[in-house]
């Protein structure tokens, strides 16, 4: 039986210990049975933990578009790859065999060629959720170009700090977008952020809303037109295993947003076999991840790993609350919805609501449903299996970040029994250890810890964009010889693992990642602040949200409270983007901060989150007559 589909629990351990112990053997014959290349690699892995360098595939060549559309034209060129479901539900649905997104890719593929893009440059791509992100994504990857997808959310100055950041000569993006009831002016926020990037000599414009937009002469220009001049076919680049595929950033909890650089053989493979396993694929399923593609769920789960398997997924461009809380359920039946992934904050946001909008859907068509981006807590796990699984669906809650490329621990359906609010049990080829803070591994179960990593995986991110020492000393520092999630893991007495969450000062919000330095040093730029100090709260909805304690220069500005707040969050959405905004904000007079000038975060956690006592040691403090006067104006 070949190692690819894993069909029992017993097959499970059997194939997990081979890899394991024989991780080149495991990863090449996966690699080798299932993909086109155009020349095999000479070596599976070569690494070095402690500088942050990993080869697989060394001088294999291949292209992933070859490997996404067109070694499935033969067998399934007529059969959907993607179903666009648009926000408004009286649009009508927009569907794209392989055979017509092999046409469309190498349209689009044509013109980037024609614009001058090559190999190697950095394409940034800010677009809503419609066919034309995937088609781009697939167009850059097709000519070599490393493709930086920024999420549609962001703001002007985050866009323009994504786009710096990686020098980005090409911006593709659109009139606008619909979100709900909503419409984002996309070019006007492009516009803004394009004041300030010197890189970008070209801007390609998706129609998409229709509004009227200002088109610079010699940069700007509308995509479609060009699109219908470009010839339907093209060829692919010969790309070497490891020349880079994208770029995608994501919050650190200090400094600018790291570019996770992800490279082309080993997420290929990675992605493929890991979507091929955690959604039990068959081949006429149809597969639906809500994410929004500007995320890592997205590139992995959308795209690549779908269309690796010749799957059809679906790119939904609303929210599950437009026009009413039954969208999701609705979009299931209507397409007759097979794997279903979305996110923990999602289901909290849906249960809360009336159980008719669920019940009046049939979804008898789903056979697995997905977690993924934040914890699951224990409820909305019971209401996601017992609602929408209707308990005979396994439910996978899958860990990872944006860092691993794909999932590195999840349940394989029908084949690992779930437990609540469990992660479970590692894919093969995942080496988990739980770490204590004196660099000890944590051995037997039932224990919590630190969680790593201590063996390379094809997906591996292999940098930080332009800075190799903040990759390691971000990741591969504190536990020298491992890569270190930043979260924190329980492992019960069988081995399964459960995320307890971040144990920096990075906030999931919605499952978004958030550091709360850069959100403090958007905060200070208020003319009034002096300084402030973030942390996170357990919300009900958002799983967390952002409390700040902010001290002003002078204790009497704080008299128009609402507002400063207004336009504190104000700053936050300019800067970052409306994800990032405080839920609370408490104006104090004095941070709790230690001699040496660190602020105690411990106790402004405590404090945030209601209690009332037990902050622990405060002699060390400065002022520890500070910690009682906040606790007493708690808002
Ligand atoms: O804290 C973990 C949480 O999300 C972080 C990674 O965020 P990001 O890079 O944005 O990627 C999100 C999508 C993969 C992790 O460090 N996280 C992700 N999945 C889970 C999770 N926490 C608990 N359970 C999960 N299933």
């Amino acid at each position: 039986m070949s190692s690819y589909s894993i069909q029992s629990l017993e097959h499970y351990f059997r194939v997990y210990r081979r890899s394991v112990r024989k991780p080149k053997k495991f990863w090449g014959r996966i690699a080798e049975d299932n993909f086109t290349w155009y020349q095999k690699w000479e070596k599976v892995v070569e690494f070095d933990m402690q500088e942050a360098r990993f080869t697989w595939f060394k001088n294999g060549k291949l292209n992933i578009t070859k490997n996404c559309i067109d070694r499935h034209l033969a067998n399934l060129g007529d059969k959907n790859a993607i179903i666009f479901e648009p926000n408004n539900p009286n649009e009508p649905a927009r569907h794209y065999t392989y055979n017509q997104l092999y046409s469309e890719v190498s349209r689009m593929a044509n013109v980037l060629r024609d614009q001058g893009v090559k190999k190697g440059d950095r394409v940034c791509i800010y677009l809503p959720m419609i066919p034309e992100l995937a088609i781009a994504m697939l167009a850059c990857a097709r000519i070599g170009a490393i493709h930086s997808v920024v999420f549609a959310g962001f703001s002007a100055q985050a866009l323009s700090a994504r786009i710096n950041d990686c020098t980005c000569r090409m911006l593709i993006t659109a009139d606008g977008g619909y979100r709900g009831s909503k419409k984002i002016s996309l070019k006007q926020i492009a516009d803004e952020a394009l004041s300030q990037t010197p890189s970008i000599e070209k801007v390609l414009v998706v129609k998409r809303t229709g509004e009227r937009v200002s088109m610079k002469e010699e940069r700007d220009q509308w995509l479609q037109p060009l699109l219908e001049q470009a010839a339907a076919a093209s060829k692919a680049e010969v790309m070497d295993a490891e020349e880079p595929l994208f770029i995608l950033y994501t919050s650190g909890s200090t400094g600018k947003p790291k570019g996770m650089l992800h490279t082309t053989a080993g997420y290929m493979v990675y992605t493929a076999y890991t979507f091929k396993n955690i959604f039990n694929y068959q081949q006429d399923d149809v597969y639906w991840c809500t994410a929004d593609i500007g995320w890592i769920t997205g590139h992995s789960y959308i795209l690549y790993g779908p269309l690796l398997n010749g799957a059809t997924t679906v790119i939904f461009e609303g929210i599950p609350s437009y026009p009413d809380y039954s969208r999701f359920w609705e979009v299931i039946q209507k397409h007759r919805v097979n794997q279903f992934y979305t996110s923990p904050t999602a289901i909290r946001s849906l249960a809360k609501e009336k159980i008719e909008y669920v019940q009046r859907f049939q979804l008898d068509s789903l056979k697995v449903i997905g977690s993924v981006g934040e914890p699951i807590n224990e409820e909305a796990w019971h209401w996601y299996n017992d609602h929408v699984g209707n308990k005979r669906c396994p439910l996978v809650d899958t860990w990872w970040q944006t860092e691993t490329g794909g999932i590195l621990i999840s349940a394989i359906p029908f084949v690992t029994p779930t437990k609540p609010t469990y992660a479970s049990l590692p894919l093969p080829g995942i080496r988990p250890v739980l770490m204590d803070e004196l660099r000890n591994e944590i051995t037997g179960n039932q224990k919590t810890g630190n969680l790593c990593i201590e063996f390379p995986w094809p997906a591996i991110a292999r940098t930080i964009w332009g800075d190799h020492q903040r990759y390691i000393d971000t990741y591969f520092s504190k536990y020298p010889g491992k890569y270190f999630t930043g979260d924190g893991a329980l492992r019960d007495e069988v081995g399964y693992y459960r995320i307890t969450g971040r144990v920096d000062d990075v906030i999931i919000v919605s499952g978004h990642n958030l550091g709360t330095a850069p959100i403090e040093d958007v905060i200070s730029e208020h003319p009034y602040v002096a300084e402030s100090a973030i942390v996170g709260i357990p919300h009900e909805i958002k799983g967390n949200a952002l409390y700040g304690f902010v001290v002003l220069k002078e204790t009497g500005l704080w008299r128009d409270r609402n507002n400063l707040i207004r336009e504190i969050n104000q700053l936050i959405t300019d800067q970052i983007g409306p994800i990032a905004k405080l839920e609370k904000i408490q104006f104090v007079n004095g941070l709790p901060k230690t001699r040496s000038g660190k602020i105690m975060r411990r106790i402004l956690r405590k404090i945030a989150e209601g209690e009332d006592s037990d902050f622990g040691d405060v002699t060390t403090l400065v002022d520890p007559d500070i910690v009682e006067e906040i606790r007493r104006e708690r808002v």
